[in-house]
């Protein structure tokens, strides 16, 4: 059914994997429409409760496609921009936790497409880098907004104007990535880390992600009362009698959706 993606579930997880090598994985719109289409479904399977996303070969994904974008005038280059914005925005809106699981090369659309996920583990392979301005450009996936909102304004615009590639090590000090593994533990780490989400209670942790992302951007009083009602929400549910009656009867809570 996907022509640049692979797209698989195995016990509860929803696995994406880019799968240009030959292009580095590189995001056209075909790529795009699919990484959608995939999300649309793990929007509404209930057997996805995480997904895992990386990339096939030596990238993740090293940007939008600079061949296709060759070909586009500037009514072109903004509709791709809008479909970008458009998968980013839906990876941030579904109440189910995203890792990216950065294998290699992470560069300007990719290192975009792995910032929209809610947590970043890179391989000790990886590289980092938004290098729009070699081709005249600059970032358009999100990056000059989601980057300095995760490594501060400062490093963003370093990132951004020099067009520096920076390894793992470099992308855990400055807050870009959340952890490193080998190569070879890249994906249990994230499987140990979608287990470890997946073992909580999955109403809490859809709200708790929409909240932190609703309420980046608002005032401290707005977030605050984003916060009260969405902590309101979680504590109607079942889930918060199970954790809490557990927590007393000293025993492992049972989650519903687990
Ligand atoms: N778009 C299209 N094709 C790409 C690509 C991209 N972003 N990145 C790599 N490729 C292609 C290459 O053209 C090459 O194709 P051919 O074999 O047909 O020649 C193939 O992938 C392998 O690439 P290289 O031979 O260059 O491999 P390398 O190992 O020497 O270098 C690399 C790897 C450092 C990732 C290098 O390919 C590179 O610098 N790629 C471009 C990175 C880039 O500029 N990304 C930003 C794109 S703009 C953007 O993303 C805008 C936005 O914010 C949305």
């Amino acid at each position: 059914m996907y022509e640049t993606i692979k797209y698989e579930v195995s016990g509860g997880i929803g696995y994406i994997t880019i799968n240009r090598p030959k292009a580095m994985n590189a995001l056209n719109g075909q790529v795009l429409d699919e990484i959608y289409a995939a999300c649309t479904e793990i929007e509404k399977d209930d057997a996805v409760k995480a997904v895992i996303l990386t990339g096939e070969g030596k990238a993740f994904v090293a940007g939008a496609d600079i061949a296709q974008m060759n070909q586009l005038d500037a009514v072109g280059g903004r509709a791709l921009m809008i479909k970008g914005h458009k998968v980013m925005n839906y990876i941030e809106a579904i109440e189910k936790p995203f890792i990216a699981a950065v294998n290699g090369f992470a560069l300007g659309g990719g290192c975009e497409l792995a910032m929209a996920c809610d947590i970043r583990v890179a391989s000790e392979k990886a590289k980092f880098g938004q290098p729009e301005v070699n081709l005249g450009i600059l970032p358009g996936f999100g990056g000059t907004q989601r980057l300095p909102r995760l490594v501060g304004k400062g490093m963003a615009k370093y990132l951004i104007m020099t067009a520096d590639m920076i390894n793992a090590e470099e992308a855990l000090r400055i807050g870009l990535v959340e952890k490193v593994a080998s190569p070879e533990d890249l994906i249990p780490t994230c499987e140990k880390i979608a287990q470890t989400i997946m073992s909580k209670a999955p109403i809490a942790i859809g709200i708790a992600k929409s909240t932190i992302n609703n309420g980046y951007d608002l005032d401290m009083r707005a977030a605050s009362t984003l916060e009260i009602e969405a902590f309101t929400s979680a504590f109607a549910s079942e889930d918060k009698t199970e954790g809490m009656t557990a927590f007393l009867e000293k025993r492992e809570a049972e989650f519903k959706n687990k």
